[in-house]
């Protein structure tokens, strides 16, 4: 089946089991706003409780805050928000869409590579064993021509991007003929810059309200809480302050169901560290982080590194963990060393000092900082996308949602064979004993058959089923979500069997 119609039936999906909603649906919904179902809620927890503990438990010298989403409007003056938070648009003038310059650049590029990995494929198919991909890379004339095709497309984006050169972004737009995927035509307006920041009143206009903007990022809550923080922590450099909260977004292109969303949440850590020192912690950190991706097991091939083509006005490095979703690579995580540009820039707003004593060197300095911002969202998309399968069966299919035990929302249910003879009451008991540590369902509508196939789709991993055998010996069958194995077991085993494989710390084992 094609990537697309995975990808389409992954969302009606999210939205059959109560994982993802539109927003304000009976509304007729509001652009690239989404709400969170029952089960949706619970796996954004576990997403946040893995993140949250990996940062916070795993290191000590890493500490959480949680900061107001309002913040003082000069703020975002500071951090170069108000100036240069700006995504390039161009509207076609015949359809009146709106797009971004880069990217239609970026699907322009991604076009040409696809076309290079369809040669590679085809060549592979072909030679079989035999087949050697980097020698037929270095000769196959398609190859090489795409190649430098899409070297010089590149090149010249990222100078036009670097450059802030709106016009040479319009002239590779025309030049690579591009097209609108509604009108079909090439009739485009100038390239300008819109900025992304939502903003609203503050206070009553009598009084003069004060112009304040919704955080389009949380990193800043971090930054003006630095010296709170460390003092009153007793922070040594190096240290870290982690949060997760919501960041708003005036999206032009917002596309891909929850990927690029208006209103959306981050897990943003802050690491101050000595200047100079920055990019050894940004190479610790791109390792550290990618294992807590590759932990979850969605296959390492499926993830990789993209250093940015522009660094931000903050950073000295950046790059962006890759994931491949349906629709292709694309950021889930940006990794990025900010220099002491953001608390530089709140010294000289704010007039307060915001330095630290370094005892060893016995001076004074502004930290550097390396930050992770990984999206919630995004991250809740990853998992989806990398558990949603649909599988033949002898007699039917089914579809499943392979999430880690770890992060899925229910962790088992409870199933009485019949409604009858006791074996309800005895499923009540299993729950009663079992629900302090896992989120447990119960469920008695409907066949057997019928209820493993409901939980299948919501993803529980393991499905308990009371039988007659039940009420004689304390025993009952466990039915694995994957492999759809069932075996019998004492229900006094229940609690340890299934705390081992949901505990986190199966993949805190494999980042620490
Ligand atoms: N503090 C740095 C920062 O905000 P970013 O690359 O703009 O950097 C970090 O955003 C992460 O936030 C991205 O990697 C992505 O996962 C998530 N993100 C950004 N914009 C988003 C949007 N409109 N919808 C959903 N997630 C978004």
């Amino acid at each position: 089946m094609a990537q697309e119609d995975i990808f389409k039936k992954l969302v009606a999906h999210c939205k059959e089991y109560g994982y993802v909603f539109q927003s304000s649906e009976i509304y007729d919904g509001l652009g690239a706003v989404y709400d969170y179902g029952q089960y949706g809620v619970e796996l954004k927890n576990n997403i946040k409780k893995y993140w949250w503990d990996s940062m916070v438990l795993l290191h000590e010298n890493v500490v959480g805050i949680d900061s107001a989403i309002f913040m003082h409007p000069t703020i975002w003056k500071a951090s170069g928000h108000v100036d240069a938070f700006n995504d390039p648009l161009i509207d076609n003038k015949d359809s009146k869409k709106r797009y971004r310059a880069d990217v239609l650049i970026e699907e322009q590029l991604a076009k040409i590579e696809e076309k290079i990995n369809k040669e590679v494929a085809k060549a592979a198919k072909r030679f079989g064993d035999a087949f050697d991909e980097q020698q037929f890379r270095e000769t196959n004339q398609r190859v090489l021509d795409n190649q430098a095709k899409w070297n010089a497309l590149h090149n010249r984006f990222a100078q036009a991007l670097n450059d802030s050169n709106l016009e040479e972004l319009r002239q590779i737009i025309v030049d690579e003929e591009i097209a609108c995927p509604i009108s079909g035509t090439r009739n485009w307006t100038d390239v300008r810059q819109f900025n992304l920041m939502f903003a609203t009143e503050m206070g009553s206009t009598a009084d003069g309200a004060l112009k304040v903007y919704l955080r389009p990022e949380t990193a800043q809550g971090i930054f003006v809480n630095y010296l709170n923080v460390q003092k009153t922590g007793r922070m040594k450099i190096p240290f870290g302050i982690a949060q997760i909260g919501k960041a708003f977004r005036n999206e032009i292109v917002a596309r891909q169901f929850i990927f690029r969303m208006r209103e959306f949440e981050q897990m943003e850590m802050q690491f101050f560290v000595r200047p100079g020192s920055e990019l050894d912690w940004f190479e610790k950190w791109k390792e550290t982080r990618i294992k807590w991706h590759r932990a979850l097991g969605f296959g390492d091939e499926n993830y990789r590194f993209h250093e940015h083509e522009k660094l931000a006005h903050y950073a000295n490095a950046a790059v962006d963990v890759e994931y491949k979703f349906p629709f292709g690579f694309k950021e889930v995580e940006g990794i990025h060393s900010r220099t002491d540009f953001d608390l530089s820039q709140h010294e000289k707003f704010s007039g307060k000092k915001i330095r630290y004593f370094d005892p060893e060197l016995n001076e004074s300095y502004v930290p550097y900082v390396v930050e992770t911002s990984i999206g919630l969202d995004r991250m809740f998309l990853q998992v989806i996308s990398a558990s949603y399968c649909e599988e033949q069966l002898e007699k039917d299919s089914r579809v499943v949602l392979k999430i880690p035990a770890a992060l899925a929302p229910v962790k088992l249910a409870v199933l009485p064979l019949v409604k009858k003879d006791g074996m309800p009451e005895k499923a009540r008991e299993i729950i009663d004993s079992l629900k302090f540590d896992f989120n447990c369902q119960y469920d008695e509508k409907d066949s057997i058959g019928k209820r493993y196939r409901r939980q299948d789709a919501i993803g529980t991993p393991f499905c308990v089923t009371v039988d007659h055998q039940s009420l004689e010996d304390n025993t009952v069958t466990i039915r694995y979500r994957d492999t759809m194995e069932q075996e019998r077991v004492a229900i006094a085993d229940l609690g340890k069997i299934i705390g081992e494989q949901v505990s986190m710390k199966n993949l805190f084992g494999k980042i620490n």
